[in-house]
């Protein structure tokens, strides 16, 4: 008798316990804006947290080697932030170890190595519930010299906030990247939150 109620207390506990936490995953996701840009700098911070871990398991979940393993590089910004493309969401680029030193010069003339890999994570927002989700992964890959002379050997790719591929064709991302062509066509995190190259 004391094992049965013991037992029920616990499923009970359980359940409410797991009731609360998906009360506050819903809370927290809950931004009140239509606009990233509406954000105060904390209130990107709190979102960002919220969803942190949903974003590394749902990209990591098909095995997708950038999307298991960008979160142990380099991260490029003090926070993830709006620049207005990408949807408006809002964005924090990590850069694995062949592009980390390079990129983090934010150089206007720019040359990355061969191998170099930028992550950018992104939370999007949907207007009509006020309500912030994971949004995609994007990826570029430097690839061997005169490879791809069409994007100067950048090769752009994408996970879906469930790890899946995303589709597109090249030439989506690279009309607007190449507008940073001499910084080998990137456009770097917006300089408010850079992350120094000095450490
Ligand atoms: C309309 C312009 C535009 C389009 C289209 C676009 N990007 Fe970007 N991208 C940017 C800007 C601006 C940044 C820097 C903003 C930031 O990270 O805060 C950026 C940053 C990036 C970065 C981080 C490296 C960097 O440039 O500093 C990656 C990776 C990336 N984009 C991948 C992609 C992929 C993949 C696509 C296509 C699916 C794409 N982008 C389409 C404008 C664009």
């Amino acid at each position: 008798m004391m094992k049965l109620k013991t037992t029920v207390f616990a499923a009970g506990f359980i359940a409410l316990a797991s009731l609360v936490s998906a009360q506050d995953a819903q809370e927290c996701t809950n931004v009140g804006v239509e606009d990233f840009f509406d954000l105060e700098e904390a209130q990107v911070v709190d979102v960002y947290t919220c969803l942190e871990a949903k974003m590394a398991d749902g990209y990591a979940k098909e095995g997708d080697e950038v999307g298991s393993s960008f979160r142990d590089w380099t991260v490029t910004a003090t926070r993830a932030a709006v620049q207005g493309t990408h949807g408006g969401r809002l964005l924090l680029t990590y850069a694995n170890d062949v592009a980390a030193e390079q990129y983090l010069t934010f150089a206007e003339e720019n040359e990355m190595p061969v191998g170099s890999v930028l992550a950018k994570e992104s939370i999007s927002l949907s207007k009509k519930k006020m309500t912030a989700r994971p949004g995609p992964l994007f990826i570029m890959t430097k690839m061997e010299a005169g490879s791809i002379p069409e994007t100067d050997d950048w090769l752009y790719g994408g996970l879906q906030p469930n790890g899946k591929p995303m589709k597109f064709k090249q030439a989506f991302c690279h009309d607007c990247h190449s507008g940073w062509a001499e910084q080998d066509n990137l456009a770097y995190p917006v300089e408010e939150v850079r992350v120094s190259s000095g450490g």
